[in-house]
């Protein structure tokens, strides 16, 4: 019914057009999971929609070894074009099936803001889990799923144009906190950090975001 990959693609320039001006992106999401994430020097890091790999790159120059995939060609291909020679390895994925990577071979998968797009996050989840190492950390960053729906137990997709740069909606989907986590804690990943970061300009003392590490 919706079509997603082309979602993406179709909106791969105004996506990265956006990301310019994105200020919780910049001032918040950036720097509180580079600081989560803590000493990344040497390890292996899985960046799961990982877009036009800003968050990779930035990996990759703190010494990390970076995988980035993600489900569009065209930011895959953005992605690409900012490397250089083999710094980061990219693949065109989806997070649901992680086809041709291995078991266990990730100290740390992050995902950031991306797992609101996904409708079968028990897949991606699984995916997760496989692929990183025993005791490895998953890091997300969603949008909060409490505050901002005014039917919070009415899950499914809904549409919304993200910023000005886009001309048409992007479908994501909402789930309860509950269908967030608890597939996560059922197929073993163990919950150590539950982060509503408070947005110093906003008065609307509504967090916004969400941020979750569990460890394998
Ligand atoms: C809001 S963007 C975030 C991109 C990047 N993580 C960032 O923070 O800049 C969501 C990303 O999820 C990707 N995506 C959506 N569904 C996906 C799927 N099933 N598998 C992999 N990537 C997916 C989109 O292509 C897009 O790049």
């Amino acid at each position: 019914m919706y079509d997603i990959l082309n979602e993406w693609d179709n909106a791969s320039k105004e996506w990265i057009e956006s990301l310019k001006i994105n200020q919780v992106r910049t001032n918040i999401l950036i720097p509180e999971t580079l600081k989560i994430l803590g000493e990344i020097k040497g390890k292996r890091i899985l960046d799961l929609g990982c877009g036009e790999g800003e968050y990779s790159r930035l990996f990759a120059s703190k010494g990390a070894i970076v995988t980035g995939v993600d489900y569009s060609e065209n930011l895959i291909n953005e992605a690409l074009k900012h490397s250089q020679t083999n710094e980061i390895e990219y693949f065109v994925r989806d997070a649901c099936f992680l086809e041709g990577i291995e078991d266990e071979k990730f100290d740390f998968v992050v995902s950031t803001m991306c797992l609101m797009a996904i409708e079968n996050i028990e897949s991606a989840i699984n995916e997760a889990y496989r692929v990183l190492k025993p005791g490895g950390e998953f890091l997300i960053s969603i949008l909060h799923p409490c505050f901002g729906f005014k039917d919070y137990f009415n899950e499914g997709p809904y549409r919304e144009i993200l910023s000005e740069h886009f001309g048409k909606p992007i479908t994501f989907w909402h789930k309860t906190l509950s269908k967030t986590i608890n597939p996560m804690l059922n197929v073993g990943f163990i919950l150590r950090l539950l982060y509503e970061p408070q947005f110093s300009n906003d008065n609307s003392q509504i967090p916004k975001i969400l941020l979750l590490k569990f460890n394998k």
